[in-house]
């Protein structure tokens, strides 16, 4: 039986994995995020963390739970991105890393679709201004957007995320484009990043955050687009410069964004919340129950692999 650490609460039946295969399961009343000290004191005597991405796995946590100091041997995101785990330092420590890939596909790109629908047509600001009474009843000036039916898509990165929000985009008759490094061979690859978003009316970005792709919508990009255009990012918000997207849709160079990530997500840049035409969600990609539990199954089942000496699907890093 090993110790297993559960970070933050989980969706019920989350850890359901763990418990059928007797591990002893660590978890706290408290829900906050650990501190960083707090991180180092719990994971010395442990041998697998399961964590949220607001939980840093630096290498200063890595240390203090590996061999020598401890006995850690597995760290389990309950997220597909694993930005806030040091992979480098976890390899170097013989620490596997999983992740919880392919079960939250569907519903994040759902919220990317809600969000391309939402900023294009003014949907918060309307509603906004509806539930504050601000509404003087119908107009026929009031709050137009662009239509979505028969635009131009453009996709930033190619993964299971973004080719379920291309699907959905075929049911609006949209042109779908997608830009990734390597060609895919796939109908509608662009190899030029800025050539494509020039000509789409909407870009919705799905890369992971890597140092290649931190700042990758810069002001420099972000001009690329088109003045009526609508940019989307549900992947991790420092893949955008906010202050650059702040200025750029107060200029009226850009039509809307819509938002679900944040450079800072615990002190979401000020400037968003006056932003013209945007839409902001609190990183709610993957917040469906079902979706949810999954998302902590498939986390707890790589620890129980990994602790059986087996390679589980989700491992990033082993
Ligand atoms: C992820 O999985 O990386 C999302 O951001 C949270 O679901």
């Amino acid at each position: 039986m090993a110790r297993v650490l559960i970070t933050r609460h989980l969706p019920a039946g989350g850890t359901d994995p763990l418990i059928e295969a007797g591990h002893e399961i660590i978890d706290r009343d408290d829900d906050a995020p650990f501190t960083p000290e707090q991180l180092k004191a719990a994971v010395s005597d442990v041998d697998a963390v399961v964590c949220l991405l607001t939980d840093k796995i630096d290498a200063e946590v890595i240390a203090a739970g590996a061999a020598p100091a401890g006995r850690l041997k597995v760290v389990a995101n309950v997220a597909v991105g694993y930005d806030n785990v040091d992979l480098a330092a976890a390899q170097a420590a013989q620490v596997a890393v999983c992740n919880t890939p392919g079960v939250l596909d569907e519903t994040t790109a759902d919220i990317a679709f809600l969000l391309i629908l939402a900023a294009t047509r003014r949907a918060s600001e309307a509603e906004i201004d509806l539930r504050a009474q601000r509404w003087p009843g119908w107009g026929i000036n009031q709050y137009l957007g662009h239509d979505i039916h028969g635009a131009t898509l453009g996709l930033v990165g190619y993964g299971r995320i973004a080719q379920a929000v291309a699907r959905r985009a075929a049911g609006f008759s949209m042109t779908v484009r997608h830009h990734t490094r390597s060609n895919t061979n796939l109908d509608g690859w662009c190899a030029d990043l800025d050539e494509m978003i020039s000509e789409c009316d909407v870009v919705s970005i799905h890369v992971p955050l890597t140092e290649q792709t931190r700042g990758l919508f810069d002001a420099k990009r972000i001009a690329r687009m088109s003045r009526s255009a609508v940019l989307v990012n549900t992947s991790r918000g420092p893949v955008v410069d906010e202050d650059a997207l702040v200025d750029a849709l107060e200029a009226g160079e850009l039509f809307g964004a819509g938002l679900d990530v944040y450079a800072d997500e615990s002190a979401v840049n000020p400037r968003l919340f006056n932003a013209p035409h945007t839409v902001l969600l609190p990183h709610i990609g993957s917040a469906s129950h079902a979706t949810r539990q999954q998302m902590a199954r498939v986390a707890c089942a790589g620890v129980v692999a990994v602790l059986a000496g087996e390679q589980p699907d989700n491992l990033v890093v082993d």
